[in-house]
């Protein structure tokens, strides 16, 4: 590229440290670079401090102009959220006395019923996207309701305050307890082929639908095939839940009784594609993992939702060894946080307590969680050639750090270099050390508008 191409006028030059991982270094720690965003919102450049003379007469910008972070301050990758229930935030923080089956039929369909009302939803979507954003959450997978007015609404919220997001239209047909929250078949096919319509109609540059079959035992035969159908003709993402607990996985075996696991419900109604992810996935099999790698499927890691319904502890170092795509979700409102720094903290928790119980299990390190927090999650989301970390060509989505705010929560010491900045910001920080986040270049928080 060239400075003469009109693509590349230099919109924004950072200068300072930059942390981030690569394929091969769970984290890479680049020490006085400065770092390029151009008018489009991508990375142009990222190179040594010291070139910066040459740099900028190579692109064409003023050093006058150079962002310097200040001390104790550095740029990581924009946090992923692979899964939240935007719909479910209003009462995150509570009714976690009850297992899956019971938790949906009790709290959640009574709630998720409620956004026929398009002012209920706005209010709560506001607030969800708005306090992910704050948290860092640059990219998130949304499920929404069975609406599809609310649903297009969540995907003009995101829009409008800029973050990156793929929204899912809820389809269930079935085993709903709750009378006004399900679909008749025809009325969810119809349902769902407008959203995706409308939605791609908006031409939002960040914003995308994806295919959400609540989960098998949410889903007729019919509609998963019929929802398999129409990902697989508009090449669309794919969502849902599979084997988060075990007397679901114990009634999907009844229920598809000619299917011989709870994958291969999913994979005969062709929903496991390079653009599938699941959540949960704590009672997969090893089989199960093989098809996983097999067809590029990926799993939604959601450690706190794990613990707080009592469902089980995912295994991620053998899901690894399989090779299979893993992300972090928060799986509001399972999961009772919405940050991805708490779900960073629920992973670790989680290993640690794989590892007591059986101490050859290899316990993650912090180093590999942040990954899975950044670059992991872009790569379930199949969004990896686009976001995930600091490469030339790819989206400037960042979070600007400082571990040094005035009441803040971490307190720093003499010596500590930003390794252990780093690990600190992850198990003690808070909203309040994201001074800023960005999102394709543009600054999204803090807000523009209160
Ligand atoms: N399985 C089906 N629906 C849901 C949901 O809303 N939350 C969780 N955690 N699991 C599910
Ligand atoms: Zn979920």
């Amino acid at each position: 590229m060239s400075q003469t191409d009109s693509s590349t006028r230099i919109a924004r030059v950072f200068c300072g440290t930059f942390v981030h991982s690569t394929p091969s270094a769970a984290l890479q720690i680049l020490e006085n670079c400065v770092l390029g965003v151009n008018d489009k919102g991508k990375i142009a450049f990222i190179d040594k401090d010291s070139d910066v003379d040459s740099l900028s007469k190579t692109w064409g910008f003023d050093t006058a102009e150079i962002i310097k972070l200040e001390q104790y301050e550095f740029f990581m990758p924009g946090l992923v959220d692979t899964h939240i229930h935007a719909s479910q935030y209003s009462y995150s923080g509570t009714a976690l006395d009850l297992p899956l089956l019971e938790w949906l039929n009790t709290y959640t369909f009574p709630v998720e019923a409620r956004y026929k009302d398009l002012d209920f939803a706005n209010n709560v979507y506001t607030k969800v996207v708005k306090r992910t954003l704050k948290n860092g959450t640059t990219t998130a997978c949304y499920f929404a309701t069975i609406h599809r007015d609310a649903s297009l609404l969540l995907g003009e919220l995101a829009d409008k305050f800029g973050q990156r997001a793929l929204v899912g239209k809820v389809c269930m047909d079935c085993n709903s307890e709750v009378p006004h929250y399900r679909e008749s078949p025809d009325e969810c096919k119809e349902e769902t082929d407008r959203f995706i319509i409308e939605l791609l109609k908006k031409e939002y540059p960040r914003v995308k639908p994806v295919v959400t079959p609540r989960f098998a035992l949410s889903c007729s035969p019919s509609l998963l095939s019929e929802l398999g159908e129409i990902a697989n003709n508009n090449k669309l993402h794919i969502q849902s839940h599979i084997s988060e607990n075990k007397q679901e996985v114990d009634l999907v075996k009844e229920l598809f009784p000619d299917c011989k696991s709870y994958t291969d419900v999913y994979l005969k109604h062709n929903l496991l594609t390079d653009k599938t992810v699941m959540a949960h996935g704590c009672h997969l099999t090893d089989e199960e993992l093989k098809i996983f790698h097999e067809k590029g499927v990926a799993i939604s890691h959601c450690p706190n939702s794990n613990i707080s319904i009592c469902s089980g502890l995912l295994n991620v170092r053998n899901v690894l060894n399989h090779k299979v795509k893993l992300g972090l979700g928060t799986d509001v409102a399972g999961g009772y946080s919405p940050s991805i720094l708490d779900a960073i903290r629920r992973a670790l928790d989680t290993s640690k307590a794989l590892t007591i119980q059986d101490p050859k299990h290899q316990t993650l390190t912090f180093e590999e969680v942040f990954r899975l927090a950044t670059l992991g999650g872009s790569e379930a989301l199949s969004l990896d050639d686009q976001i995930g970390n600091f490469v030339v060509g790819k989206d400037f989505d960042a979070l600007r750090v400082n571990v040094c705010v005035p009441g803040g929560p971490i307190d720093l010491f003499p010596g500590e270099g930003t390794k252990v900045i780093l690990e600190k910001f992850l198990n003690l920080g808070d909203d309040r050390n994201i001074a800023e986040v960005y999102v394709a270049g543009k600054r999204v928080v803090p807000f523009l508008h209160a």
